[in-house]
């Protein structure tokens, strides 16, 4: 496990499942009934972006410049857009951050609680013992939240179904080890098993597409629920290392998600393009009726 999410935060993939996570709250919000937002690779928590590029044996580029960096100051952005950036600059704020730029960054533990009604619940899962210690701290004064320090993917299965019978679930995984995207599949496939009506968002990388179209056909064999895909390359995808594209697959996503994810992608593929090449897609994977 040698996955540090710190080098990445902030980055356009951030930026993109951020703003997307963002809109699932709000759209699931639209109800009163509670539900329980599970985090199944919760990571750190926040994240300190002056040391972002620091910390191993390689000297790395930051990256956040190129994602949120670009986005901190515009005041053209679209709604969904600016209500993302404007819980990212609080958090910034009330970490005592008084200079020009972004320095503190909130991951997606923190920005589901910022959101948080009195009847939601969070439930994050963070398997590196560091980060999840470090996850602990962070939430330690968020009330109805709990941090386990467990493999998510085998946590998912005993969290569902929860008794308010609502759920919003992000698999959000390293892609480090090998099998990856089976043992993600398998566990959205069970979560959907034991919670035929939840919302299940999984984050991938558009490294190559093959890969992808893979991920996707899976789940379309077994979903019988609608799933919409919504994708964002900065570039064009090559099938080298380096991680161009990415992509949120959403399994009953609410209402209008759809319009509101294609305005979010739309825009941040002209504002975060690092190459030709790059573009958005918002398809229907398996089509609601
Ligand atoms: C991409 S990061 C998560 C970022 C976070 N969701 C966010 O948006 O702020 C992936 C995290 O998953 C953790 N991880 C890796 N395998 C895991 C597993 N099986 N269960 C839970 N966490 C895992 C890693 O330590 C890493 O912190």
């Amino acid at each position: 496990m040698n996955y540090r999410h710190q080098f990445h935060a902030g980055n356009f993939a951030d930026v993109m499942k951020h703003a997307l996570l963002v809109e699932l709250v709000r759209l699931l919000q639209r109800k009163d009934r509670g539900f329980v937002f599970v985090d199944t690779h919760a990571g750190r928590g926040r994240y300190d972006l002056a040391t972002a590029a620091a910390g191993d044996s390689l000297a790395r580029q930051p990256e956040w410049p190129e994602g949120v960096g670009r986005l901190w100051d515009d005041p053209g952005l679209p709604g969904a857009l600016a209500t993302y950036i404007a819980l990212a600059r609080e958090h910034d704020r009330s970490g005592g951050n008084l200079a020009v730029g972004p320095r503190f960054y909130p991951g997606s533990p923190l920005l589901a609680a910022a959101l948080a009604r009195s009847a939601d619940r969070l439930v994050l899962c963070e398997l590196n013992p560091m980060e999840c210690d470090a996850l602990r701290g962070i939430m330690a004064a968020t009330r109805r939240c709990e941090v386990r320090c467990v493999d998510g993917y085998l946590e998912l299965a005993a969290l569902l179904p929860p008794l308010e019978r609502r759920a919003l679930v992000l698999i959000d995984p390293p892609y480090e080890a090998q099998d990856e995207f089976a043992r993600a599949l398998a566990s959205l496939r069970e979560g959907l098993r034991r919670l035929a009506g939840g919302v299940f968002a999984l984050w991938y990388p558009l490294t190559g597409r093959a890969r992808a179209e893979d991920l996707l056909s899976a789940l379309a064999g077994f979903a019988p629920t609608p799933v919409l895909s919504v994708e964002l390359t900065i570039a064009a995808v090559s099938g080298g290392p380096r991680l161009s594209g990415c992509g949120l697959a959403v399994v009953n996503p609410p209402w209008q998600f759809d319009e509101t994810a294609r305005e979010i992608v739309g825009f941040l593929a002209r504002r975060l393009a690092q190459g030709p090449g790059g573009g958005f897609r918002v398809d229907w994977v398996v089509p609601a009726v």
